[in-house]
């Protein structure tokens, strides 16, 4: 191991091999806190070039790798386990956004530059970088590329690998594949960018990505609505889908439970529809035409939507400064629910027409079963996918209630989740918190399928073992 690390030192520089423990231990814990792990050492490479040395003398010395970015994803994917045998490869010093090409609508980043950092850039060459999540001040592009993170914007433009073009990878072998291009079209067989989105650094090390834009809107308008039953806010979301088709670029839904945790650890995020509905919806409509096109669109549908008796309130955002008001109270959920304590996490996608049977079955289940459980349920409704989250009941330690359950209270959930042919992951990924329960989810062909990949790709096991699959 000395061997190696004087090797690392000799690649990198001192500075940038990080071996004491009070340096090491920013990186070990996830952003939830729920994951802790311990490392030989955190690699900080400025180049591809550097990140393919320091593979290539960790296949040698048979290390593991465990790619990280803004280490803020939510199944311990990024953490590294209790051995302090492996290495942690954060690319956070590989964050130059290299070109943004405005004829061909696609920028050119390395895979360590922070999400925000790319939608600012981009909109300072009048362009939208759609990717948008709670964590985009800290995630990063390579992050959002092998979890393909989703976020809030999918319904109109697609998660993280809907919006990538090519990319720049380093192998198990350490290897550099440059498939940087910006196509949007390319049949030369084997789509070897797909393969790397989603994998979660075990079947490659992604350095840099071409990403696509879209033109700014020229106008965008946010309307929060109240729905007394699941049911309307479905027929809601299909309404606005048959009259305002790709205009609608958001649909968040908020049970009042969600906001009542958000308004007790957040009062000035409290719902601006008073009466406490059942389901909130925030709705976002972006148009390239003019302000007062899309302005009297949304209040059209709203007018429809109140005289069919879909919802019973709705409050239009004044102005920009109101609509980011509206998202924050949406955004603040994951924070007002970290405020609270450990929770149980559940992110799940159900298909549009089987949403509200799994809701009120799940919910009686969960309510018996665990008497006094609080369901935070909240999620990008307009794709079906719900972060149906369970808090313990206030009575209860929240660590010593989960260590408990949390077998259990998943069980329940993901059975419920086969049932209605859903997902057990719709955008966070399986890292090693959903890694057991795969194959069963899977079926046996196309997990052996995956194990098959992995095994090809990285024969030694050295890329982030004993994450999504186990070979
Ligand atoms: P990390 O957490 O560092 O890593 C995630 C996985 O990717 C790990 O397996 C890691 O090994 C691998 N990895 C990281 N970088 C590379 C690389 N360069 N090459 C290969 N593998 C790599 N997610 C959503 O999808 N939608 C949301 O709406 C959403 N909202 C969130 C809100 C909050 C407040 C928070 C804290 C998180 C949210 N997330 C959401 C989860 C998380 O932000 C995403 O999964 C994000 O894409 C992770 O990016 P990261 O850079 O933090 O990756
Ligand atoms: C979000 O959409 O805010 C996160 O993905 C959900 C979560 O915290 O579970
Ligand atoms: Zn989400």
């Amino acid at each position: 191991m000395q061997n190696l690390i004087h090797q690392l030192t000799n690649i990198l520089g001192a500075k940038f091999i990080l071996l004491e423990d009070q340096d090491k231990s920013p990186y070990l814990t996830d952003w939830r806190k729920r994951f802790t792990g311990k490392a030989l050492a955190v690699a900080l490479p400025k180049s591809s070039k550097e990140v393919a040395q320091i593979v290539k003398l960790c296949s040698e010395h048979q290390v593991a790798i465990v790619p990280q970015g803004g280490h803020t994803g939510f199944c311990g994917g990024a953490t590294p386990d209790n051995s302090g045998n492996q290495i942690i490869l954060n690319l956070k010093r590989m964050n130059q956004i290299i070109e943004i090409d405005s004829v061909n609508q696609s920028i050119t980043l390395e895979a360590g530059c922070i999400l925000q950092a790319a939608q600012e850039k981009a909109a300072d060459h009048g362009f939208l970088f759609p990717l948008s999540l709670g964590a985009e001040g800290s995630c990063m592009i390579g992050g959002n590329l092998a979890t393909n993170a989703g976020g809030t914007n999918v319904l109109r433009y697609g998660n993280a690998r809907d919006l990538c073009l090519g990319l720049e990878v380093v192998t198990a072998q350490g290897e550099i594949w440059n498939g940087v291009k910006g196509l949007r079209k390319d049949n030369t067989g084997y789509d070897l960018r797909d393969l790397f989105i989603g994998s979660e650094g075990t079947l490659g090390i992604i350095t840099a990505a071409v990403m696509k834009l879209y033109p700014l809107p020229i106008s965008q308008w946010t309307t929060l609505v109240a729905c007394e039953s699941l049911s309307s806010t479905i027929h809601l979301l299909n309404l606005f889908q048959k009259r305002a088709n790709s205009l609608l670029t958001g649909f968040e839904m908020m049970t009042s439970e969600s906001l009542a945790l958000n308004e007790k650890h957040f009062p000035h995020m409290a719902n601006p529809i008073q009466g406490n509905p059942p389901f909130t919806v925030l709705i976002e409509l972006s148009d390239h035409e003019s302000e007062e096109h899309v302005r009297q669109l949304l209040e059209t549908i709203l007018e429809e939507a109140f005289t069919s008796h879909i919802i019973s309130d709705a409050v239009i955002a004044k102005n920009l400064s109101q609509a980011n008001t509206f998202w924050h109270m949406r955004e603040h959920i994951t924070l007002a629910q970290a405020e609270e304590g450990a929770n149980l996490k559940h992110d799940i996608t159900i298909p549009l027409s089987s949403l509200e049977a799994f809701i009120q079955e799940t919910d009686l289940l969960m309510r018996s079963s665990f008497p006094g459980v609080r369901i935070i349920n909240f999620g990008h409704l307009g794709d079906g996918n719900l972060h149906y989250n369970i808090a313990p009941p206030l009575d209860r330690d929240p660590r010593a209630f989960n260590e408990n359950y949390e077998k259990q209270i998943h069980d329940l959930v993901y059975a419920q989740v086969e049932r209605h042919k859903g997902s057990i992951s719709a955008e966070h990924g399986i890292g090693q918190l959903k890694l057991a329960g795969l194959r069963a989810h899977k079926g046996e062909v196309a997990h052996d399928l995956m194990l098959a990949v992995k095994k090809a790709l990285d024969p030694k096991n050295i890329l982030n073992p004993h994450k999504v699959v186990s070979i």
